[in-house]
């Protein structure tokens, strides 16, 4: 018998596959709480009804959920002034229900991320009612944001510095100091130099994550921290951009402040304390040079690509998104995200049926009449957009009904108006309210299924043509485009290399990892390349041609 020889070369022992990280190229579906399905009859979204329609979820395809928010609130903006940031609103449940939702979820593989909203609470909030109560430098009122007003009477607002909302940014209180809120009078800017603000977020991160939640939405990312060095400094008209859209010029008194990004690194130190991995998504308005700041290794995980989302519908503007997008992201070390709806926004099926660079506030002033969207274009836009979107490399955020393909709902009467924009514009700009109304479910019955009576915002006659149930199986219909390309996306996650490819003018044309995807923006038919068979098509495909706004997706011949 040979001699056994001891080897030489080192037996290599395999190492474990690390994990895969499931955020980096996860879909995402954004839960509107209050309009996605309603248990109890009441017209309002809840957690049971949710939980009731996880399969419908899973059977969709994607991996996580996004919930906006279901915490106490008086709803001053449909649920973003939090009175309570550890209890759920007897409207949408209890936090029982939560927990069964966490437990119902995570038994169908869907990862559930909620909504943090640090920036401002609620007038309700037990700090702000101790606050009023409180004299001028009380440490209750350290917790906001209180000045006295200028002028020899203190009657003027100590800067400034305007609503999102419209109208001031500082309301006065009956002894005479002001208040600041980048938002609603009702919705007080909380003080992040003040050490007990920061110490509860950080106790209501970790009442989450013991929930078993898997990440948070960060809710106005980029206002936490403002310049408060006396005297404080007037903005002088550079806080007008339309919501989340970056502030013009630096050093901005309110926005963008560097210091923020010292409240993301204590935040990510704790996140990073549960296992299996738990990520933070920023809100972020801010410069496509300054978004990769937040998603530095040491802070959140991803932000919001709402350069995506603004986007003009051409080959050229969209190739420069997408290339700054990627390049950014790796700058950091992460993959861009890829949104096109939410609930702050027109719906896209209804944006891309509108001449480019129209004006969306001045469009809905109008009940989206002027223009009038057309809205076969709108509707063959969005299918393309949509095999676009989940073909880039990164995590795709979709807004509940866009696989239904819903359109903004233009024409709300004034009274059924919710937004807190209709008032404080003095009912010039209507808001967000058409891009929020309840999901149909079924073609007919008190509220297309949305719920056993009533929905709190009106749903249009039509509304039953887009339900899920007449959708369903109806092959061509949104729903099935949705399912079909994401069951296809997950065959090709993990590879994240990306490559641009010859297209003619007017077209785009990519591989990600083993899929190909080519888009045609422009106006007539584009050739397609022959060789490679068809995976999935955003409308039908003629002659070997690509007909203007249709996208395909092919299987790579290149892996
Ligand atoms: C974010 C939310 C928006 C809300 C605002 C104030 O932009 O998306 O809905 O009104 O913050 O919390
Ligand atoms: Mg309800």
């Amino acid at each position: 018998m040979a001699p056994t020889t001891i080897p030489t070369i080192p037996i290599p022992i395999p190492t474990p596959a690390p994990a895969p990280i499931w955020w980096r190229e996860a879909v995402v579906y954004q839960v509107y709480v209050p309009s996605f399905a309603d248990s109890d009859g009441d017209g309002i979204g809840d957690l049971r009804g949710l939980t009731d329609r996880l399969d419908h979820l899973a059977g969709l395809g994607v991996d996580a959920l996004w919930l906006t928010p279901f915490y106490p609130s008086p709803w001053a903006d449909g649920g973003y002034d939090v009175s309570d940031y550890r209890d759920v609103d007897p409207r949408h449940g209890t936090l029982d229900d939560f927990r069964e939702l966490v437990t119902r979820a995570h038994a169908l593989d869907l990862k559930l991320i909620v909504d943090i909203v640090p920036n401002h609470c609620s007038d309700q909030h037990p700090w702000f009612v101790e606050a009023l109560a409180s004299p001028p430098g009380s440490r209750a009122r350290d917790r906001f944001i209180f000045r006295d007003g200028q002028g020899p009477d203190g009657s003027l607002p100590p800067a400034d510095w305007q609503s999102k909302f419209g109208g001031g940014a500082w309301t006065r209180v009956p002894d005479g100091q002001w208040y600041m809120h980048i938002f609603s009078a009702e919705q007080p800017d909380l003080n992040w130099e003040n050490a007990e603000v920061l110490a509860d977020f950080q106790d209501t991160l970790r009442f989450w994550l013991d929930l078993g939640v898997d990440g948070f939405r960060v809710d106005v990312a980029h206002g936490l921290r403002k310049d408060l060095a006396p005297p404080l400094r007037n903005t002088n008209g550079r806080d007008s951009a339309p919501l989340n859209s970056p502030p013009q010029g630096t050093d901005h008194p309110f926005w963008d402040r560097d210091e923020v990004h010292e409240i993301y690194r204590a935040w990510r130190k704790i996140i990073d304390t549960y296992d299996p991995p738990r990520i933070a998504v920023a809100e972020a308005g801010v410069s496509a040079a300054r978004l990769p700041l937040y998603t530095r290794p040491d802070e959140l995980h991803q932000a919001f690509n709402f350069f995506f989302l603004r986007c003009p519908w051409t080959a050229d503007d969209l190739r420069q998104v997408i290339n700054t997008s990627l390049t950014d992201a790796h700058l950091v070390g992460t993959l861009p995200t890829w949104v096109l709806s939410n609930h702050d926004v027109v719906r896209h099926r209804s944006r891309y049926g509108l001449p480019q660079g129209t004006d969306l506030t001045k469009w809905l002033a109008t009940d989206g009449t002027a223009p009038t969207p057309d809205d076969t274009q709108g509707r063959t836009r969005a299918r393309a957009a949509a095999l676009l979107t989940l073909a880039l490399p990164g995590s795709a955020y979709l807004y509940q009904g866009e696989e239904l393909g819903l359109p903004e709902v233009a024409d709300l009467p004034p009274h059924a108006l919710r937004d807190p924009m209709w008032e404080r514009t003095g009912h010039t700009l209507k808001g967000r309210d058409g891009c929020r109304v309840p999901l149909p479910w079924t073609r007919s019955g008190p509220s297309y299924g949305f719920g056993p009576s009533g929905s709190w915002l009106p749903q249009p006659d039509n509304w039953g043509d887009h339900a899920v149930q007449a959708q369903q199986g109806r092959p061509g219909s949104f729903l099935e485009l949705y399912r079909t390309a994401l069951t296809l996306r997950r065959r090709f996650r993990g590879d994240e290399t990306f490559a641009w490819l010859h297209s003619h003018d007017g077209g785009l044309a990519f591989r990600k990892g083993g899929l190909e995807c080519r888009v045609n923006l422009s106006a007539r038919p584009l050739p397609l390349p022959t060789a490679t068979p068809v995976l999935l098509a955003s409308g039908p495909l003629e002659d070997g041609t690509l007909a203007p706004d249709t996208a395909v997706w092919t299987a790579s011949a290149h892996p």
